[in-house]
């Protein structure tokens, strides 16, 4: 696996595979892989003929009162993850080569609609960093095809929405998120979690999975107060429900009677961990 920190060096590869013809998936990262990632590169590996991964922990991502540096950062340990599961490229830029005259001088992007409430509500300016630095990434590997993972649910919408907005000739594959046995989704917040927050964690799918199955049992059910129902169940056992809606699958908007592709999106404190969840279902 080659392993590039610049732009030119990156450019260059790109070139070179572009002339031969062959096709990129891209897969990127703010590194601190577990399985939820390696299956991304896997999906890429399988669509496209060389993967290219990035690692970078985006400053505009991130709020004034979340600590970028606490991020976990586990470098060597990713790259010998992503050359087991056939990495081609690893680019590893630092913050001055993707903003070189800054966060204040920066362009940006921002996605509508799909970018406003849940997360985008609880984390002003986040969906701006990540539609920003995504579209950056995507101009410079220029892929064919890029993996996000459904755990981000909302990221993936903004994502989308920015690449049919833009008409950027990528397509997104969104993969399945990957679990526990508990339910518990995998993501690098888990680190955060201590022994015994692992063991109410999962509280939070399971209160998905019951507000879905209610849902899904009557036409007429009302889905705030059953809403509430859950965020209530998460709330007992010791998290701090963020957010628990329940919207239209693509436009994330509320869903109206004749909505049929519905997802719950959630986000729930669990110690020092801000955990997300989603679940897609129809009725
Ligand atoms: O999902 C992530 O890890 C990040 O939001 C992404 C897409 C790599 C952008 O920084």
């Amino acid at each position: 696996m080659q392993i590039v920190k610049d732009i030119d060096s990156l450019r260059t590869q790109i070139k070179a595979w572009q002339r031969e013809g062959l096709t990129i998936g891209f897969v990127p990262t703010m590194g601190n892989h577990h399985q939820g990632h390696l299956t991304l590169v896997d999906n890429a590996k399988k669509l496209a003929d060389k993967v290219v991964s990035s690692i970078f922990v985006n400053p505009m991502q991130f709020g004034a009162n979340e600590d970028i540096d606490k991020y976990p950062r586990t470098m060597e340990a990713d790259q010998e993850k992503l050359i087991a599961h056939g990495c081609d490229l690893l680019f590893t830029p630092t913050p001055d080569v993707v903003y070189p005259k800054g966060l204040d001088k920066q362009s940006f992007v921002e996605v509508l609609d799909v970018a406003d409430g849940h997360c985008g509500e609880s984390r002003p300016g986040h969906f701006r960093g990540v539609a920003t630095v995504v579209c950056k990434l995507f101009n410079l590997v220029q892929p064919d095809f890029a993996c996000f993972g459904l755990k981000d649910y909302q990221q993936v919408q903004v994502i989308q929405t920015m690449v049919e907005d833009l008409n950027m000739p990528i397509e997104i594959v969104p993969v399945a998120t990957v679990r526990e046995e508990s339910g518990l989704a995998l993501s690098s917040r888990n680190g955060y979690l201590t022994a015994e927050e692992k063991t109410i964690a999962p509280t939070l799918y399971q209160s998905m999975q019951w507000l879905a199955e209610r849902i899904k049992e009557s036409d007429t059910a009302d889905i705030e107060t059953l809403a509430a129902e859950a965020s209530t169940k998460i709330d007992s056992v010791g998290m701090r429900t963020d957010y628990i809606n329940v919207v239209h699958a693509r436009t994330l908007q509320p869903v109206s009677d004749k909505d049929k592709e519905l997802v719950i999106l959630a986000a729930a404190h669990c110690g020092k961990a801000r955990l997300i969840d989603n679940l897609q279902f129809s009725r």
